[in-house]
């Protein structure tokens, strides 16, 4: 087979310019990468480096439920049962997912960009392991049965050794269940399981209802997600530092 040269003028390659920011493009992957790379660490800590997260009444996510198990003797990490759920829905969720892509390897690098030379263009989309992504619904149902749980820890907490209390960990643990809250229903799945699979997803008033109200979550799905993410480690953090007597706390009355 003949290669027929090209007729037209030959493109210069100019600076990718983004038509919405006057940022440096790598800014925000940069962000995105080190702000990912430092929660995971600090997860990892939480979840094999310490044994518990309860100051009080307070709880800390990373440990809601509280399960406590021996194995031959030895405690497993009681985070351990927990933290797999929200790991596998931030990982599997589709905005993660173009981020994480975006940021971590460039690969898609952005809609309409051209990749770096070196991934060249075999871009295939999530097949292969990333088709593992598909089970974001599953990851949804489990996080779920979470989210009931710690609604319950977050108002529980008020009530302590038989009598109302409210405390800066009360404050916190209410903010991070209520972002939890509109970054978990503001999914991408749940929105789907509202009004999809179906030809005339208005038909039924309940459906649409629900659809129209996980519209309104999703639509600032991006921003729950990281909001949500700070608030996890806020309080985490919070509980933690009482808990290794770092920071103070008035005796309760
Ligand atoms: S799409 Fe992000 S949590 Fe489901």
């Amino acid at each position: 087979m003949q290669t027929v040269p090209s007729a037209g003028p030959k493109l210069a390659r100019v600076p990718v310019r983004n038509p919405y920011s006057a940022l440096p493009n790598w800014l925000y992957p940069a962000l995105v990468a080190v702000t990912l790379t430092a929660f995971a660490l600090y997860s990892a800590w939480v979840v094999f480096g310490n044994s518990g997260g309860r100051f009080g009444p307070y709880l800390s996510p990373f440990y809601s439920p509280e399960i406590t198990l021996r194995l031959g003797g030895f405690l497993v990490p009681p985070a351990l049962w927990v933290a797999w759920a929200p790991l596998a829905f931030r990982a599997t969720c589709y905005y993660y997912r173009k981020a994480y892509f975006r940021s971590f390897f460039w690969h898609p690098r952005s809609c309409a960009v051209p990749e770096p030379r070196s991934h060249g263009s075999n871009y295939r989309g999530e097949t292969g392991f990333w088709a593992l992504n598909n089970l974001h619904r599953f990851a949804l149902y489990a996080i779920t049965v979470q989210m009931a749980f710690l609604w319950f820890d977050a108002l529980a907490q008020f009530y302590y050794q038989g009598a109302f209390r409210v405390g800066l960990g009360s404050l916190l643990m209410i903010v991070n269940v209520v972002c939890l809250s509109g970054y978990t229903f503001g999914c991408h799945a749940l929105r789907h399981l509202a009004g999809g699979r179906s030809d005339c997803f208005s038909c039924s008033r309940v459906r649409f209802r629900l659809w129209k109200g996980v519209t309104v979550l999703n639509v600032r799905h991006d921003r729950w997600a990281w909001v949500s993410l700070f608030t996890v480690l806020g309080t985490d953090l919070y509980i933690r530092l009482l808990v290794l007597g770092v920071l103070p706390h008035a005796p309760w009355a």
